[in-house]
């Protein structure tokens, strides 16, 4: 069996740290393993809308962003398809008949989709923006999510640990589908990061989530200066007053950001980040740095220039191909146009195939004859 990815994002603003640790930085080494293939990146806008529809213009802005993040990042289009869901019109007709496989109850149970409706508080007598109630198709769009997932056949979904109930949900369609119209279908598989830390970065604030409405994100396209300003302004914790005083480093986040982001190397490399006018110390791992943390020492300002000095290693690189990219714009969507051009060929693959398994191909060669046939004996004698 082929080894199939397929993954992507709503296009509702720039990516962040947390999109690129909880999966942005495992699709690259994917992609470069050579253990796949076929590997599809789609910009999730239609999904987008979905909760969008009163702001299409949002959506549209942010395929050009998500698409310079994914390719500043090593997504390469010559290994990997990258495309604009919209685009792929064979999507929307497998998540109408995937609609006649799921219950209404089911969909209410998905805890993914419970957590976004009372996010934008959809249930709410008003709701935020005056829009109470819950669109059908942000209701749906788990369902649709399915039709993104089989449409390519795919076997690994590297995602974010919030997108596990859709894979869930997703691998019930597929066991729905062709346990009543035969096989068809590919069960995918989740891959989730195996660091904890990179599972659900925090916000710099120490907040559970990064999101851009609570304003606590550091962005793969900020600049140098701005992470060093976001960094020195991160929650830590709060009960470390003196440099004296013993420091918790869970719940920490610097230390959960350094969990996601810090190799031993880095401890040889910014070892000028430890050696300050009063105290100097030489780690070799973070381990030994949490030791020094606990016992008391170290200070937060110390901690801070070391995590800013291992975020910026990965990030100049970021930065400076993004700059690059943002110079030649019509590559960009070139680059998505025939993407979407290839994705579509696939996904047209796999409805042919369920409109088949379904017999809703009526008029496919040699059907049709069939179809006739069958018709005209049922009213031959009356
Ligand atoms: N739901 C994902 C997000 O919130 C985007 C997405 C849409 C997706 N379809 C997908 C992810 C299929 C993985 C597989 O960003």
């Amino acid at each position: 069996m082929q080894k199939i990815i397929l993954t992507g994002d709503r296009p509702t603003g720039r990516l962040h740290i947390g999109h690129y640790v909880g999966s942005l930085r495992r699709r690259v080494e994917l992609q470069n393993s050579g253990a796949f293939d076929r590997i599809f990146i789609m910009i999730a806008d239609a999904q987008a809308l979905t909760d969008n529809a009163d702001n299409p213009e949002k959506v549209r802005q942010n395929i050009i962003e998500v698409a310079l993040d994914y390719m500043s990042c090593g997504l390469d289009p010559e290994k990997s398809v990258l495309f604009i869901q919209s685009q792929v019109s064979e999507l929307t007709e497998l998540t109408f008949f995937y609609m006649n496989l799921v219950t209404v109850q089911r969909v209410q149970r998905n805890p993914t989709v419970k957590a976004e409706i009372q996010m934008r508080g959809f249930n709410d007598a008003e709701g935020a923006d005056n829009k109470a109630g819950t669109p059908v198709g942000f209701f749906c769009y788990p369902i649709s999510q399915a039709a993104d997932i089989t449409a390519f056949q795919a076997t690994t979904v590297p995602v974010g640990e919030d997108q596990e109930p859709m894979i869930e949900q997703t691998r019930e369609i597929v066991r729905k589908f062709n346990a009543t119209y035969g096989p068809t279908l590919t069960e995918p598989e989740i891959l989730l990061p195996d660091n904890a830390a990179c599972l659900r970065l925090p916000g710099t604030d120490g907040k559970a989530k990064m999101s851009k409405s609570l304003g606590n994100c550091i962005y793969l396209s900020d600049s140098a200066e701005t992470v060093a300003e976001k960094v020195r302004g991160m929650y830590t914790d709060p009960g470390h007053l003196q440099v004296n005083d013993p420091g918790k480093v869970e719940g920490n986040t610097v230390f959960t950001y350094l969990d996601a982001f810090c190799r031993d190397e880095h401890f040889t490399r910014y070892a000028d980040c430890f050696h300050g006018r009063k105290v100097s110390f030489d780690f070799h791992n973070l381990d030994e740095m949490k030791a020094q943390y606990r016992a008391g020492g170290l200070g937060d300002v110390m901690c801070k220039n070391f995590l800013n000095a291992v975020l910026n290693e990965t990030l100049e690189p970021i930065r400076t191909r993004r700059k690059e990219l943002e110079q030649d714009i019509p590559y960009v969507y070139e680059v998505l146009r025939k993407g979407s051009e290839v994705a579509r060929a696939a996904a047209a693959e796999t409805l042919a195939a369920v409109k088949r398994s379904m017999k809703i191909n009526y008029f496919e060669p040699g059907v049709l004859a069939e179809l006739i046939r069958e018709q005209s004996e049922k009213y031959r004698n009356s």
